[in-house]
């Protein structure tokens, strides 16, 4: 447990909703003096000014703060991303709310005075990267303190997940950042990095019951693209017992249905074409701020959580009732989701909703039932495929993607070989494959043994890699001939091509050409057009075509045989 004991120059959590509700509590009552000692303090505007110059405010002297904390700049941030899109999402949060309080954001590294590195902590992989990117960036501070430029010197701010598993380890073992943030801290930050221009360490990362952000606006990082993200909800319940997230991002909560739907609203005015909804489990997704009369819906055979069920609220189905219904030419996406949360109500919706892509993720993780047990699933591989071929009835054209790590603790060689006949019978159309990396912290880390030599690891990985590159060929291959509904992003930088996705988020690329407008004009298809394409080559992880005509959402599945939604033969 991280408490203000180990260093004297760390200053702890001061927003008062997640400091009730926070769990790591243990510094509470040292805290109070603290908490009363700011509510007399100045506010954060006081140590922000909107000007290039240092500028000296004419302030008293504040005890816990140092006299020379609210010299500060018209700061310039670079953010660096790494991990889930739900990290993509957070920084889109977090340059919100700097940007509300005047600082700038510039891409060139040159320029910047504050490095905020949004990190993931799910692998040791990605933790790697990260430690590496410190390096270098702790590089380009020493260069900045001796340059002519000494009086602005870099701050280095580490957020999100790694934050909250290595604070005292980057903070003082490391001395790399100036700044740590945990996942349900952002709105801290402008205090946090005001605390740094005295030279102080600063950190938050204290998680919250309730926090969801639903009142910040993010401003998306790329505001060309035709897609964006919306966090729905923020934490996990389940525990599987390999993962990390439970520890890093706190308990499941959800953000309500009206900000959802507000900003969802707002993204269509903006022009863009496509929303994904974020979370850990998006699927067991409930607003309990309103109630409603349906009786709860019961998860589906074999499945079962390490919680108490959730009562009440609004549930999934219904926020993809709302969501959809905003703009029926925004395509809806949305993930990460867990198998157990697949209720009738939503494989209806997805079913009967032509914008939202039938493209559904059901994370296996293994496909063998006694490795299933180990990583506290909630399911065995019967109930798996059970649900998949439901899934696939009630859905006809159904895609369907994974994730599955190989390698975890004890997996023998035939429990490996059930992953890879899981992966042949279901025909993913999108799979993330892992092998395993232990964390500290989880279940499998206190009981289990990281058994699995790397090389073996690394072994059926690969093997994994094969398989589902190989069925991917042969799933896009059997699409030549279909036309696809395809949402143009772009162009293809080396061949000039244009680059666009298809309903299963699959590339799809073709030669640029006039093709005939919904009336009756003829031009070039543009990013935010959906186009009609028809599928000519294949291969694992693109497809090419030649477009047809302009089109839309509505129009294309009109005319589109019911049953197999996602392609028309003609
Ligand atoms: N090792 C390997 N993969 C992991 N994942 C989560 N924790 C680990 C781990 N310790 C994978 C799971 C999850 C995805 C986001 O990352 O497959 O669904
Ligand atoms: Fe991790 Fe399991 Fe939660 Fe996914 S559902 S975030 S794998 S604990």
């Amino acid at each position: 447990m991280f408490s203000l004991r180990h260093s004297r120059r760390i200053i702890p959590h001061l927003n008062p909703t997640a400091y009730k509700n926070c769990r790591c509590s243990s510094d509470s009552i040292r805290l109070d003096s603290v908490r009363n000692k700011v509510k007399q303090g100045p506010g954060l505007k006081d140590f922000i000014v909107g000007s290039s110059e240092p500028v000296l405010l004419d302030r008293p002297h504040i005890p816990y703060l140092p006299d020379n904390a609210h010299v500060t700049f018209k700061r310039k941030v670079f953010f660096d991303v790494y991990g889930c899109q739900m990290n993509l999402n957070d920084t889109e949060i977090v340059w919100s709310i700097l940007k509300n309080e005047g600082f700038e954001r510039t891409e060139v590294e040159e320029e910047a005075d504050i490095f905020l590195v949004m990190t993931c902590a799910i692998r040791e992989g990605a933790e790697a990267k990260i430690w590496h990117r410190l390096d270098h960036l702790r590089g380009f501070k020493r260069r900045r303190e001796i340059s002519k430029n000494r009086d602005k010197p870099v701050k280095i701010g580490i957020l999100g997940c790694m934050a909250e598993r290595l604070k005292v380890k980057l903070i003082e073992k490391e001395k790399a950042v100036d700044v740590v943030a945990g996942p349900d801290s952002y709105r801290d930050l402008p205090r946090l990095l005001a605390l740094t221009s005295s030279g102080q360490t600063a950190v938050n990362v204290l998680l919250s019951l309730d926090e969801t952000y639903a009142d910040v606006v993010p401003v998306r990082l790329n505001q060309d693209s035709v897609s964006a993200f919306i966090s729905i909800m923020r934490g996990c319940d389940n525990m599987c017992t390999y993962c990390i997230v439970p520890f890093t991002r706190g308990r499941e909560r959800s953000r309500p249905v009206n900000s959802i739907v507000d900003e969802v609203r707002h993204l269509a005015d903006q022009g863009v074409k496509e929303v994904t909804l974020l979370g850990q489990n998006v699927n067991s997704y409930r607003d309990i701020s309103q109630q409603t009369e349906k009786a709860d819906t019961h998860m589906a055979k074999g499945f079962k959580t390490v919680y108490k069920n959730k009562k009440g609220g609004l549930r999934f189905a219904d926020l993809l009732d709302k969501v959809s219904s905003v703009d029926p030419e925004m395509r809806i996406r949305f993930t990460a989701a867990h198998p157990k949360d697949f209720p009738d109500e939503v494989l209806q919706i997805i079913s009967e909703r032509p914008n939202i892509c039938k493209l559904l993720h059901l994370p296996a993780q293994s496909g063998s039932s006694a490795v299933l047990e180990r990583m506290r699933r909630g399911y065995t591989r019967e109930a798996y495929l059970q649900l998949v071929e439901h899934v696939k009835r009630t859905i006809p054209g159904v895609g369907l993607s994974t994730d599955m790590i190989c390698g975890f603790c004890g997996e023998t060689d035939e429990e490996f070989e059930e992953t890879m006949t899981l992966m042949d019978i279901v025909d993913y159309n999108v799979a993330f494959l892992f092998p395993y990396s232990m964390r500290e912290k989880t279940t499998a880390y206190r009981r289990y043994k990281d058994d699995v030599p790397e090389e073996v690891k690394k072994e059926r990985h690969s093997r994994m890699i094969e398989l589902y590159r190989r069925k991917c060929q042969l799933l896009n291959e059997a699409e030549i001939g279909n036309t696809h509904l395809v949402l143009i992003e772009g162009t293809v930088k080396k061949t000039g091509q244009v680059l666009g996705r298809n309903e299963f988020y699959l590339k799809v690329v073709f030669d640029q050409e006039e093709i005939l407008t919904v009336d009756g004009g003829r031009r070039q298809a543009k990013p935010g057009d959906y186009v009609a394409v028809k599928i000519q080559s294949a291969k694992s992880s693109v497809l090419g075509g030649k477009p047809l005509y302009h089109t839309s959402i509505r129009d294309f599945y009109r005319e589109c045989c019911w049953s197999d939604r996602s392609r028309i033969r003609l």
